[in-house]
């Protein structure tokens, strides 16, 4: 592997991926942090859906969902997980892979505090990815918990709303150029958990 992607794009492949976050932060119309999150069932059949991400460390990438849900359930049988995200701004995509573990509860806890009041009450009125018959069972449900907390300050966080953390083991950058070739490299982690980095072809 070439040292050419140290030199120009430095050693660390989650701080590029913070520099881009903050560029992407100032030119995107919305949703700069959203992912398209690919999960697998215990067939390994996949299934991708868009989620926020809450966090970028050293550690890994962060969001919050509903273990629940389709991919909460995947993801209990089947931790290896795979998410892009594209930025038309900038015209930059990222692809990671890894394996997703959830947070401790009070990492959560902490996070579930900082949502708006609605979004908290959604939080338990949605039984996340289930079908439902009628309409108005949605708005019934939003009734029914808005009326539960009505007394209450902090909403609790259901037992089932939980922040997640994807452990990189592969992180690969591109950028899109107009006049010629696109330029494409990636960073994977050795056996000893340190980044390696080269080019691929675009
Ligand atoms: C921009 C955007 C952000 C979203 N963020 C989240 C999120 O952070 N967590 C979440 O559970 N669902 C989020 N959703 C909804 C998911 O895409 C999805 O519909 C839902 O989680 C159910 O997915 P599943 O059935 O595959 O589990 C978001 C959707 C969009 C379009």
């Amino acid at each position: 592997m070439s040292n050419q992607v140290f030199t120009q794009f430095g050693h660390d492949p989650l701080a590029l991926f913070t520099t881009w976050m903050d560029e992407a932060r100032d030119s995107e119309v919305n949703d700069p942090e959203a992912i398209c999150l690919a999960t697998a069932d215990k067939d390994g059949r996949p299934s991708a859906r868009m989620v926020l991400l809450k966090g970028i460390s050293e550690a890994g990438f962060k969001f919050h969902t509903n273990i629940n849900s389709q991919k909460g359930q995947d993801m209990l049988a089947n931790p290896h997980v795979s998410f892009c995200l594209y930025w038309k701004s900038t015209r930059k995509q990222i692809r990671v892979s890894g394996q997703v573990c959830s947070v401790p509860d009070s990492e959560s806890d902490e996070y579930f505090t900082t949502r708006p009041r609605a979004r908290a009450v959604g939080a338990w009125a949605s039984q996340q990815s289930q079908p439902f018959e009628h309409e108005e069972d949605l708005a019934k449900a939003v009734a029914f918990y808005d009326d539960e907390f009505k007394e209450t300050d902090t909403i609790p966080r259901p037992d089932y709303w939980k922040g997640f953390l994807i452990i990189p083991d592969s992180i690969e950058f591109w950028i899109g150029n107009e006049d010629r070739l696109h330029t494409r490299f990636i960073y994977r982690k050795d056996d000893k958990g340190a980044w390696d980095a080269g080019w691929l072809y675009p």
